[in-house]
């Protein structure tokens, strides 16, 4: 069964709760295309506004990070359960802002990727290289490296159902896109690694989205792409253009 595409916009931290019901009100005639999914991952604060704008549309909402505990003294810490009690479905969990400004390293994602599957959340779960790591030719060994350790203990019934973003670091919010050969052979290692942590069915069901720089102008190259099931957009995913990316 072929996967269907996910293109996921990451806001980052952008958007006041006015803003964001404003944004997602220009975005909607935008945006209509049924033969994708379309999920925007928003900060926390906008989650309960968004969730109520895209009412009775084809967007679903996701939040950009959560806890792996269940509720207590966490202070400013927010839940699994508060996410989806709040009508979100997906979560994006190991951006690399998140690793390298909030140091969070693969032994807590990992928790974080099995909390968000037991409540029932999506995660969005993020990998990729820095300059140097492309440079010294250990692209491949890195990503799987961070692959295999957020998957510790996550079978293959629920990896199936999960979403991974490959974001090469160099490639975030620079206008560097990686080349669409770039771009596809990682993602195709991806499925490799995960075939070989798993099985083949595993891989082929997985959702492998290529997130750094997409814009209105390579997003269809990309997504053409036999490894490359969408897109994680960051800057782009604020602006009308986000519709000419959802409608490649
Ligand atoms: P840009 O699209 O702004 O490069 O950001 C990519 C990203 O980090 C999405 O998570």
């Amino acid at each position: 069964m072929a996967r269907k595409k996910i293109i996921a916009g990451n806001w980052k931290m952008n958007m006041t709760p006015s803003e964001a019901v404003k944004l997602v009100a220009e975005l909607e005639p935008l945006v209509k295309n049924d033969d994708v999914d379309v999920v925007y991952c928003v900060p926390a604060i906008d989650i309960v506004p968004v969730v109520e704008a895209v009412k009775g549309s084809n967007v679903q909402v996701g939040a950009e990070n959560m806890y792996f505990e269940e509720s207590g003294a966490y202070t400013g810490e927010i839940s699994a359960a508060m996410l989806v009690d709040a009508g979100v479905k997906y979560v994006i969990i190991g951006h690399s802002e998140r690793r390298d400004y909030f140091k969070e390293d693969d032994a807590l994602l990992n928790k974080k990727v099995k909390k968000a599957i037991s409540a029932g959340l999506t995660p969005i779960l993020c990998c990729g290289e820095s300059l140097e790591q492309r440079e010294m030719g250990v692209t491949m060994d890195w990503i799987r490296f961070q692959i295999k350790s957020d998957l510790v203990d996550v079978t293959a019934d629920q990896v199936k159902d999960i979403v991974i973003a490959y974001e090469p670091i160099w490639a975030i919010g620079t206008g560097k896109t990686a080349t669409t050969e770039q771009a596809e052979e990682v993602c195709k290692g991806i499925r490799e690694c995960i075939a070989q942590m798993y099985d083949q069915a595993t891989a082929d069901a997985v959702r492998i989205q290529y997130g750094g720089s997409v814009n209105a102008g390579n997003a269809a190259e990309l997504f053409a792409q036999p490894n490359i099931d969408g897109g994680l957009v960051g800057g782009a995913s604020l602006k009308a253009d986000f519709g000419k990316i959802v409608c490649y």
